[in-house]
């Protein structure tokens, strides 16, 4: 950003790629984290004088426009923060988005409506996607220049990330440019103990990370929902968890791997199950290997990782140089299930290690638990972004930037 911000910019119009991708209840955002994030890029340029227009997704809209995926919470709470002049689109490139850019006052800012409101943001057919990144060129008039600052979504081959850095001058912004040089330190000169916790409901979703890291963890601290898919892999049951049976088999070569590759998957040895799924649950603490046998038998949930687990993770943690933590431990929502959760993150609190809390989700818990952020190494706006870093992937959104 450095670089752009040397030349003479003022009046230039900038398009800025931010992720603004908020978890929202109705139109309240229950965390703003992302916003607060990528606010020191779009001030930067605002003060020196840029027409600065940003493009955002958020959530999954089906490529047309849906006022519960509008980003008007978020350009609302970025007009807060920032005190700006912020005014939002109600399209991503149409005559609302065109007749505001050519409006734009230097140092003011355009949001433009939710990229994914057009179908061609996300399309397979990279013609679809240039057309597309033309039409977002062209509000920069003569002169544009883009900067791409949204972390969150740098592994997504779209419009507003991949195609439109081919035709413009291209810049990183300093929140990907942060990210990056600190998920470095987990993949190059690694310091150990390296301890690994993943979290989260799907171990499909973990796949590769895991694959990947086998051989480079010293451990895996295995929690939440996708723990199940690997406790019934051991041969317990597990009543009614969450459980995917289509990955018994790669779990189990994990497993088998992980022994003779020097990776320990350490996983849960106690179990808080519950009745049902919801805050007026009855629950209990099981052992891992006699989950069916309390009160609520096979139709038993289990919905967070039990105490003993608790300290045992919260001891590797304590052990180890480097941590990387993707994924809560149980349904830290619920307070009854948040145990886990806040005991993994207590413990990466008190630590001295390096430590690196990726994805939306751990992040919003650490927040949603009260922590202060402070005490963390690096808290990553990016969870699919750092889990595709990791697992060594190119990642459109950098890759792209390097050509330009
Ligand atoms: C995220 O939430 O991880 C990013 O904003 C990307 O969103 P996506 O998974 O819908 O592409």
């Amino acid at each position: 950003l450095d670089a752009l911000l040397s030349e003479n910019v003022s009046g230039r119009a900038v398009l800025v790629r931010s992720d603004l991708n908020v978890p929202l209840d109705g139109s309240t955002i229950t965390d703003d984290g992302r916003v607060r994030a990528s606010l020191p890029v779009i001030q930067k340029l605002a003060e020196a004088g840029v027409k600065v227009i940003v493009m955002a997704h958020l959530g999954r809209p089906k490529g047309e426009a849906d006022p519960k995926y509008s980003l008007k919470p978020a350009a609302d709470r970025l007009r807060e923060l920032s005190g700006l002049n912020v005014v939002l689109a109600d399209d991503v490139t149409g005559e609302s988005a065109q007749k505001l850019a050519a409006e734009l006052a230097d140092g003011d800012v355009l949001i433009l409506e939710n990229v994914r409101f057009d179908a061609r943001e996300t399309s397979k057919d990279a013609g679809d996607r240039a057309a597309l990144a033309e039409e977002m060129k062209a509000l920069t008039g003569e002169n544009g220049a883009y900067v791409d600052d949204a972390f969150g979504a740098v592994h997504r081959k779209h419009a507003s990330v991949f195609d439109i850095a081919a035709l413009l001058p291209s810049y990183q912004g300093d929140l990907v440019a942060t990210e990056v040089q600190v998920l470095k330190k987990l993949t190059e000169n690694t310091e150990h103990p390296f301890v690994v916790v993943l979290g989260g409901s799907k171990v499909s979703d973990k796949l590769a990370v895991i694959d990947n890291l086998i051989g480079k963890a010293d451990k895996l601290l295995v929690g939440g929902g996708m723990a199940f898919t690997f406790l019934k892999a051991q041969g317990h049951a597990v009543g009614s968890s969450l459980l995917e049976e289509d990955q018994l088999q790669t779990v189990q070569g994990y497993l088998d791997r992980a022994a003779s590759e020097g990776t320990e998957i350490v996983l849960p040895t106690d179990i808080v199950m519950a009745s049902k799924f919801g805050a007026d649950a009855e629950s209990e603490v099981r052992a891992s290997d006699d989950l069916e046998g309390g009160t609520f038998g096979a139709s038993g949930l289990g919905l967070d990782v039990g105490p003993d687990t608790t300290a045992a993770f919260a001891q590797e943690i304590t052990n180890a140089k480097t941590v990387f933590w993707n994924g809560p431990m149980g349904v830290f929502e619920i307070e009854a299930f948040a145990g886990g959760t806040r005991g993994v993150a207590q413990a990466l609190a008190d630590s001295a290690a390096f430590s690196v809390v990726g994805g939306g989700d751990s992040a919003a818990a650490v927040r949603a638990l009260g922590f202060d952020e402070s005490n963390f190494g690096h808290i990553s706006t990016g969870g699919g972004a750092s889990l595709e870093y990791l697992e060594g992937k190119e990642l459109p959104g950098l890759t792209a930037l390097e050509g330009n």
